[in-house]
């Protein structure tokens, strides 16, 4: 059976129709290229609340092993999803966002402006995406070849 994925959106202006999400959909693509099944998609507006409830809903009720966010990693002051992603992870994956850096480093000099962060609630692995398509799709690839590996460590099969 293939590893179970959410995708969240967090943007406010997607949220209130007023502006049409297709980093979510190139995301939600990307990984069922790859062999996931997505089981779960939604947009929430940029509030550490609700991005925290949504995060902790998709981990502990949905059971997902990976959530991917998109958006709210920059600068402004309604870019909280890291914040948000760090409050409901119990170990934190540095690794992850450091590769999405050193990738959109290649690319751009605005990649180092991505707070993106990564972690494990329990068994699931939250990982944050920059909120434009093109960065969200260059991140996720630098980090979408050890995924399965990560999710099979997860389960104790080791390497
Ligand atoms: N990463 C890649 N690979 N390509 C990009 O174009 N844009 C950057 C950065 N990371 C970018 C990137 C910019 S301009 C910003 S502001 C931050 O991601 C944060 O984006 P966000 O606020 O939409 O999450």
């Amino acid at each position: 059976m293939g590893y179970q994925a959410a995708v969240i959106t967090v943007s406010d202006k997607g949220s209130r129709g007023e502006r049409a999400d297709t980093s979510g959909p190139a995301v939600r693509r990307m990984l069922e290229e790859d062999g996931w099944q997505v089981g779960h998609t939604d947009i929430v507006p940029d509030e550490p609340e609700e991005i925290r409830a949504r995060l902790i809903f998709c981990a502990d009720e949905l059971h997902m092993n990976l959530v991917v966010t998109t958006g709210g990693t920059g600068f402004s002051r309604r870019d909280n999803t890291p914040e948000a992603t760090m409050a409901v992870v119990d170990r934190a994956v540095p690794g992850i966002p450091e590769a999405m850096r050193a990738r959109s480093l290649s690319v751009t000099p605005l990649g180092m402006l991505s707070r993106a962060a990564a972690g494990l609630r329990g068994d699931c692995l939250i990982i944050n995406l920059p909120g434009s398509e093109k960065a969200a799709r260059e991140c996720l690839e630098a980090v979408l070849p050890a995924l399965k590996h990560a999710m099979n460590m997860i389960k104790g099969e080791g390497h």
